[in-house]
């Protein structure tokens, strides 16, 4: 046993030897990287006070066609750097934003085949981030990737909260397990999308929120996708290594490179503070800054829509029931039967933009507006919609003179049905259409299977899609709200127009069956670490026509206006449904949708979330808390607000019978003054929330 200890040891001194290290910490001290080319093979660690949280995690490509990036480096330089910054973001959940880190950067060079790669570390209090770098230097110019071979190697048998690894939806909901329970639970958790891809029976997607059984919060994710596919993780669960995993296109390929160019960011947030991967801003700080020259035509917008009727079964996008099927240019909708269930009709659409107007929204979402609904999903039609032609008994103009008349603009939406070739042929027309009319805010969607054919919603080219159509958009000043496209990855910062993507499950699974209590105090742990959310929340009458119900309260739905940071925020249900419950419906009215500062109260993953958020250049707040499947009892101190100074807050909360099953109704609302020395205990019902509008005397 002796003699092993001394041969052990022995080679450890040989490695060290020969081996290069070298280490990055943040800021503050508490998180550290190690970076290690050992036996020519490049490596790097994280850990925590001082507790490895990432064990030691090869980095690396392999190429097709040509020798793979694996090992044989050498060190060709190192830097070191530190960086701290503040800067102001267009909207956000606070008004300035602190980019502290400290960088290293190693050069590696292969030298048998001549060719350089570099890796970026940047460490900040709650994490890091590490991308990869290849400078148009020696051999390496034109390179296709067969596969990233980065390693994220946890140290144990960690709890995830995760959703199942797919090259084309995220609209799944999250589960719970340890992460050798994924390989048995996968499977179960791949409900129905009308496009679907799933790759590995330990497959799972970014963000992943994970938590150690010592207490640490981890979150795996990515930040700035630009030119690139996104990334999964495949979990090899008897090291607890999780693989990078890219999006394939239609070649089966991940990644077609030219030099100079770089990775997205691979980011690793660590805390032993849940409300701290809220309240992180790592993802951001790792995209570049703001490249749109004026920003002034950018604004957060709250909006009602032609919306939950057809998602609830009470409209129809269509116009009509008797074509079986459309051809643009040749099908005569003038000599068509309506159906009598087309949602945007001139008298519906009048009737939201009057309650619009009437209740302060900034905007009217109207989807089915344009012909082509009656065969537009499940047939991978090319030329599905032109975005340019209305239905006959939509009028355009009129409606867009009629909304302006009234103070509030019309939403435009493109829904694409996945045939993104189609849309770039008609995409600088439908936004000079949206020009000619007013419209400055677009709704995108991505539903159904990809064309180019092959090609699946999470590679490459359609990467360069979502960002294209963001670009475009900002030449013609229309803020963009893309549904289906890619989890974003913190590009909002450098380009503020996309102000809201979906992305992820949202409130219309409510109408496709329900979403179990939980959704809601996962989501911002997970989706929305990248950018903002697209949720359109505010359902009051949880029973569709179409049979679902929606599980939640109507006090669990006021909470989500603050807990689900959006600059673009909906009111989603029918206008009747919100005169029913006019003293509810109140607090939507008021809640902001921009902040000057956002505090954490309290919050565990998937359980609770309480959030309170200043409004932008005003002295009110307003606090929502979500709970999951528990319910929760909280105890907050309102010792954020300003010392000395009244406030009076309206609390609006579950009733002492609510339930998000049988009584989604009932609520309490309760006027009382605060200040900041009042603490209040206050219950959520399971599914359920409260919310609260705290305004400066
Ligand atoms: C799916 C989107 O998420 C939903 O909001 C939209 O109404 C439909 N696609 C139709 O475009
Ligand atoms: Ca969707």
């Amino acid at each position: 046993m002796k003699r092993l200890f001394f041969f052990l040891f022995l080679l450890l001194a040989t490695a060290v030897n020969t081996a290069f290290a070298a280490e990055v910490t943040s800021p503050n001290g508490e998180v550290k990287v190690v970076f290690n080319l050992d036996n020519t093979t490049p490596t790097y660690m994280v850990s925590y006070r001082g507790k490895a949280v990432v064990k030691p995690s090869r980095l690396g490509y392999e190429l097709a066609n040509a020798e793979n990036l694996l090992d044989g480096f050498k060190l060709a330089g190192q830097e070191t750097g530190a960086f701290d910054e503040t800067w102001k973001p267009v909207w956000g959940e606070s008004s300035s934003i602190r980019n502290h880190y400290n960088e290293l950067l190693v050069h590696l060079v292969q030298e048998k085949t001549d060719r350089h790669m570099d890796i970026r570390f940047r460490v900040y209090d709650e994490g890091m981030g590490l991308r990869y770098e290849f400078p148009q230097e020696g051999k390496l110019n034109y390179f296709t990737v067969k596969e990233e071979r980065t390693e994220f190697a946890m140290t144990g048998d960690h709890t995830a909260w995760w959703i199942p690894g797919d090259y084309d939806t995220q609209e799944y909901e999250y589960t719970r397990s340890r992460l050798s329970e994924i390989r048995g639970l996968l499977q179960k958790a791949i409900t129905d999308n009308l496009s679907q891809t799933s790759f590995s029976t330990t497959g799972v997607q970014t963000s992943l929120m994970l938590k150690t059984d010592d207490g640490l919060y981890l979150n795996l994710h990515e930040a700035a996708l630009v030119d690139y596919p996104a990334m999964h993780l495949d979990l090899d669960d008897k090291s607890m290594t999780f693989r990078s995993w890219l999006t394939p296109d239609a070649q089966g390929m991940k990644g077609w490179l030219q030099t100079p160019c770089q990775s997205p960011w691979r980011t690793v947030m660590v805390t032993d503070d849940a409300r701290k991967v809220l309240a992180s801003n790592l993802i951001l700080n790792l995209n570049e800054p703001c490249k749109l020259a004026d920003t002034s035509w950018i604004h957060p917008t709250k909006y009602v829509g032609v919306w939950w009727e057809m998602i609830s079964g009470k409209g129809d996008w269509a116009y009509t029931s008797q074509f079986p099927s459309v051809k643009l240019g040749l099908t005569d909708y003038a000599k068509a039967q309506p159906s009598g269930r087309h949602s945007a009709n001139n008298a519906n659409v009048r009737r939201y933009i009057d309650f619009a107007a009437d209740n302060g929204f900034d905007q009217v979402l109207v989807e089915g507006w344009n012909i082509g609904w009656e065969d537009w999903a499940g047939n991978m039609k090319e030329k599905v919609f032109d975005f340019l032609t209305p239905y006959p008994d939509f009028d355009i103009k009129a409606l867009n003179n009629y909304a302006h008349a009234r103070g509030v603009k019309l939403m435009m939406h493109h829904e694409t049905s996945s045939s993104v070739m189609n849309y770039e042929k008609y995409m600088d027309r439908a936004y000079q259409l949206m020009k000619d009319y007013g419209y400055d805010a677009v709704k995108s969607g991505y539903v159904g299977n990809i064309i180019p054919r092959g090609e699946h919603h999470y590679s490459q080219l359609e990467i360069n899609h979502y960002l294209h159509a963001v670009k475009r958009a900002a030449d013609y000043h229309i803020m963009v709200n893309a549904h289906e496209a890619v989890r974003p990855t913190g590009l909002c910062r450098t380009y503020p127009n996309l102000i809201g993507n979906e992305s992820a499950r949202g409130t219309e699974y409510q109408a496709f069956g329900g979403t179990r209590p939980g959704h809601t105090a996962i989501l911002p742990f997970t989706r929305l670490q990248g950018g903002p959310m697209d949720y359109t929340p505010g359902i009051f009458e949880m029973d569709c026509a179409n049979g679902s119900h929606c599980n939640s309260t109507i006090c669990g739905q006021l909470a989500l206006y603050v807990t689900m940071y959006s600059p673009l925020q909906m009111a989603a249900d029918f206008p009747e449904n919100y005169m029913k419950h006019a003293d509810a419906f109140q607090f939507i009215k008021d809640v902001a949708v921009d902040w000057d500062k956002s505090v954490y109260l309290e919050a565990e993953p998937q359980e609770y979330i309480t959030a309170a958020r200043k409004a932008k250049g005003t002295d009110n707040w307003f606090v929502g808390s979500v709970a999951g499947m528990k319910g929760r009892t909280s105890a907050i101190a309102l010792d954020f607000l300003d010392k000395g100074r009244k406030y009076e807050a309206t609390i609006y909360m579950d009733g002492a019978d609510a339930d998000y099953k049988s009584r989604p109704q009932s609520y309490k609302i309760v006027k009382r003054t605060v200040t900041a020395k009042t603490k209040l205990k206050l219950r959520a019902a399971a599914g359920g929330g409260y919310a609260i509008s705290i305004m400066a005397k």
